[in-house]
């Protein structure tokens, strides 16, 4: 693709520090952005940011589908860290959705999400967070949870969102993923805990990402007192 059509697409600024160079000046929109990485490395910070953002600096509306923590939890990160989510909630930008299913039949599982899915598609958000895919995989068989995925990503192109779907990549153990996130997403962004001598340290790496020119090395990132920040390039040891 030449210079002139990359920069044409429709690219949204994330507002999180150091992360729009990398993914080549904001990311895309519409598309589908799978976010997979290890436990604490910022997933639920990154999503929650970059949504928050689009909220108060653009005046964009998004859902948050949450099945891996309540999301009176998710509303108390984002207040340790400066973002109130509660007031964009009263002023109709953020809607949660949640889901702990933990005691519930898969019929009920499957139905609820599609019923959120319902919501999403008629209420047309700008931005979507479906946190996380691995808790779907975790109460349903991947043989339902793809057509509800399809239908994510079916949505976020006829709507226009900007959706980004969240996955997690355990420390200890397979990765349980049903393996066809990677091949509907528009794009796959991993993040990894890395041992170094100085103790563990956190990195990003933009896997692909459609009609992005984007960065591929690796590079620092870290969750300070304001969220999360992409610092400098990172050499694997
Ligand atoms: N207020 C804070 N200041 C700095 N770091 C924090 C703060 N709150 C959480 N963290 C860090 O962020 C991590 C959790 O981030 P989170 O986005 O929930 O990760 P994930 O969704 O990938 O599991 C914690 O493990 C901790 O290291
Ligand atoms: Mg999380």
């Amino acid at each position: 693709m030449s210079g002139e059509r990359v920069a044409e697409i429709k690219r949204v600024d994330t507002g999180v520090p150091g992360f729009d160079e990398i993914v080549g000046g904001g990311l895309p929109r519409p598309s589908a952005i799978l976010l997979a990485g290890n436990p604490g490395t910022g997933k639920t910070t990154l999503a929650g940011q970059i949504a928050y953002h689009r909220a108060t600096r653009h005046g964009e509306r998004f859902f948050y589908m949450t099945l891996s923590e309540p999301a009176d939890q998710i509303r108390l990160h984002f207040r340790l860290l400066g973002m109130d989510l509660h007031e964009l909630e009263e002023r109709k930008l953020a809607t949660f959705q949640e889901l702990m299913p933990f005691t519930a039949s898969t019929e009920y599982v499957r139905t609820a999400l599609e019923n959120m899915i319902a919501k999403v598609e008629s209420a047309k958000p700008d931005l979507l967070v479906v946190d996380s895919v691995s808790a779907m995989l975790q109460f349903l068989p991947p043989e339902q949870v793809r057509p509800l995925l399809s239908m994510i990503v079916r949505i976020t192109h006829d709507v226009g969102m900007l959706t980004l779907l969240i996955a997690e990549l355990p420390m200890l153990g397979p990765v349980r993923l049903s393996g066809v996130e990677e091949f509907i997403a528009d794009g796959l962004i991993i993040l990894r805990h890395e041992e170094t001598r100085e103790g563990l340290t956190t990195r990003i790496n933009v896997v692909k990402l459609r009609l992005s020119r984007h960065s591929r090395e690796h590079y620092g990132v870290a969750i300070t007192d304001s969220g999360f920040i992409v610092l400098g390039p990172m050499r694997l040891e």
